[in-house]
């Protein structure tokens, strides 16, 4: 049986590596560039200092400062049909998943010419990858979207969340830019890192690549999150826990996530509530769940995050219990809300099994998944947090 691991993007990194960009723009033979962010990234003022050095190097730079959360077809349309007599040669998304998404929606349809994106979210599209230059620059440690080939995107007519392909030119990390996230937004983006590199160590599809990168993500980001939550401004914690982030989503693009991520999209999409905040409260049952199912695996997680199992050695349950609990401590320090505090009932979030069980993360857990199991560690989401 034969195994896969891959990376898709290459990545420039380190505090002050976004003064590179104008070098990196004209390397890859561009001259004229298309710019993508929210009014977040504008009102903070990362986006209009970017647009600067890209300005002051010469470079043509078009902004477009507003960019939507959980990326809707129709802007993606509207924003390559406004832009695509411009000369544009490069795009660079400026953001989180949000703005990064929306960039390689809008470079698949610079790509391929199409006026519309939404027919090719149903379309088999694994051949037709994206490859307009594309530069993707995260401004918060989180989602790994910089370094992962898919972007997801949302069919406005039935909510249909669809995907495309897009090779990525570069990835461009500088945690200078990540230091005026919102505490919220440090806490829920490092926890779904967190998330991503724990389920990546524990799914059916692991690798040996992706084992060494989860266990730097997941050591890294239980020491330097607290960190990063108290000194904001802390460029040590800041610079790993980017790193961290990108190493996670290096790993999930080819380990994938499994039982967090299926119960965590599956609230969200019903509950309305943020992916990061429920990839926190989502990743201990999940724990939990591998230490029942596969003790070897939750032992190289509790190894990664320094909980000691030597006096219950044998027993990959209490294990599972015992790294579960270490994640809630982590989600208390970084002042993570349950569900109930943000007004979500348990009897909303039990009634999700059936969607959990067939959710496509649930492919990816290291034991098939069945309706008791969903039930199970749904009831650990709302009973031990
Ligand atoms: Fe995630």
């Amino acid at each position: 049986m034969s195994g896969s691991y891959t990376q898709y993007a290459p990545v420039l990194y380190g505090i002050g590596a976004v003064n590179e960009l104008p070098d990196q723009v004209k390397g890859f033979g561009a001259n004229t560039v298309l710019c993508l962010y929210d009014r977040g990234v504008a009102g903070c003022g990362i986006g209009p200092r970017v647009m600067g050095i890209l300005k002051d190097a010469g470079i043509t730079a078009y902004a477009f400062e507003e960019v939507e959360p959980e990326p809707p077809d129709y802007q993606i349309d509207n924003i390559y049909n406004e832009y695509k007599d411009k000369g544009i040669d490069l795009v660079i998304g400026l953001g989180g998943g949000s703005c990064m998404d929306t960039a390689k929606g809008v470079a698949w349809l610079f790509t391929f010419k199409k006026e519309s994106i939404r027919p090719y979210l149903y379309h088999d599209s694994r051949w037709m990858w994206a490859d307009f230059p594309l530069i993707l620059i995260p401004t918060a440690s989180g989602t790994g979207s910089e370094v992962s080939p898919v972007a997801v995107i949302t069919d406005t007519s039935c909510n249909f969340k669809g995907g495309i392909l897009v090779h990525t030119t570069l990835a461009l990390l500088d945690p200078e830019l990540t230091k005026t996230a919102p505490p919220f937004v440090t806490a829920t983006s490092g926890l779904d890192a967190f998330s991503h590199a724990a389920e990546s160590m524990t799914t059916k599809v692991t690798n040996p690549k992706s084992d060494v990168l989860c266990t730097y993500a997941l050591s890294n980001i239980m020491k330097y999150l607290p960190i990063a939550m108290e000194e904001p401004g802390n460029m040590e914690a800041r610079n790993a826990l980017s790193i961290s982030a990108n190493f996670a989503g290096i790993a999930f693009s080819s380990a994938s996530v499994h039982l967090g991520h299926a119960m965590a999209e599956t609230i969200g999409a019903a509950v309305h509530q943020p992916h990061g905040l429920c990839c926190a409260l989502t990743v201990a049952p999940c724990m939990e769940y591998v230490g029942d199912y596969t003790p070897d695996r939750i032992k190289m997680v509790a190894d990664a995050i320094g909980v000691d199992y030597a006096d219950i050695e044998d027993d990959g349950t209490a294990i599972g219990l015992r790294v579960g609990d270490a994640i809630r401590d982590l989600l208390r320090t970084c002042n993570i809300p349950s569900f109930a505090d943000r007004g979500v009932t348990r009897e909303q979030i039990m009634a999700l099994v059936p969607d959990v069980v067939s959710n496509f993360h649930a492919l990816k857990c290291p034991v098939p998944l069945t309706e008791e199991m969903a039930e199970k560690y749904l009831a650990r989401i709302c009973d031990a947090y």
